[in-house]
């Protein structure tokens, strides 16, 4: 039997939701935390649904590529990765968007709460991966940014697609808005980097590490384009219609 101490069962709406977020709600503001305890209940019901549109999305992106791998016997994907927004984070965001605290607007204003991470190995497959995707009946586009054609002037590119997806409840079905973020294994290592970097000046990166950063981008894309060549010079261009038959859509460009 674990005999190790519990932590005292939390009594009030407030402890309740700081044990469930890891958030420390004592440092908020007295009115802010009292409104947070007081939607509690129904953020625990949209964290659940934005939860479930994080599985189906995973799902249908390992069914893709186990697809891809069957009929191509290639695997466009290295890497899936999905994140649920913290209290936190929502709540910096709603107040730097001026947005009030309330989850009917987070739901409709807010699109990327769930947010999942597509790692290709080629700057082709991001496409590839991203087309196929989108294709199917029950995902909704909303937006799409590209910033692998037109990356950031800082350097960061990737391919972002904001959709919808539908979450099957008991008591029908919701649709849930999920941010996708596609990319190459290079671009995905500049991003952690720039990110850790940001993270360590607190936003205030200095010049010439900015400089550096915007060169190193240039080496990630480099590099990208030298390795799918190398890699098509080896295996060849892996095309075709994932669905296997010449008569219907084809689906890979
Ligand atoms: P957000 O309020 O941050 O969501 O901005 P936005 O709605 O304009 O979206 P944008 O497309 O700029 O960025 C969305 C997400 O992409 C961010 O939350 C990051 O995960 C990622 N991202 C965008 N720009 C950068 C960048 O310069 N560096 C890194 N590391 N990630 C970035
Ligand atoms: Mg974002």
């Amino acid at each position: 039997m674990d005999d190790s101490p519990r932590p005292p069962a939390p009594s009030t709406d407030l402890e309740r939701l700081g044990a469930e977020t890891g958030m420390d709600l004592s440092t908020m503001p007295a009115g802010l935390a009292q409104r947070l305890a007081a939607i509690g209940s129904d953020f625990r019901q949209l964290t659940l649904e934005y939860e479930f549109a994080l599985r189906e999305v995973e799902t249908k992106m390992h069914i893709l590529q186990d697809e891809f791998l069957h009929l191509h016997d290639y695997n466009p994907i290295e890497h899936v990765s999905t994140r649920l927004k913290t209290l936190d984070s929502l709540v910096a965001k709603s107040n730097r968007r001026e947005l009030p605290m309330d989850l009917g607007v987070w739901r409709r204003e807010i699109l990327d709460i769930a947010g999942t991470r597509v790692t290709c190995s080629f700057r082709r497959d991001v496409y590839r991966v991203f087309e196929l995707f989108t294709e199917r009946q029950d995902v909704e586009v909303i937006s799409v940014k590209d910033y692998i054609a037109q990356p950031k002037a800082n350097g960061y590119s990737s391919l972002h697609a904001t959709v919808r997806v539908p979450v099957y409840l008991s008591t029908g079905v919701v649709l849930i808005p999920v941010e996708i973020q596609f990319r190459t294994i290079a671009m995905d290592f500049w991003a952690s980097l720039d990110h850790k970097i940001k993270y360590k000046y607190d936003g205030e990166v200095p010049a010439d590490v900015v400089d550096e950063l915007r060169e190193a981008a240039q080496a990630a894309d480099d590099l990208d384009r030298r390795m799918e060549s190398l890699h098509d010079r080896v295996h060849g261009n892996v095309r075709g219609n994932v669905r296997g038959s010449g008569s219907g859509p084809t689906l890979l460009v």
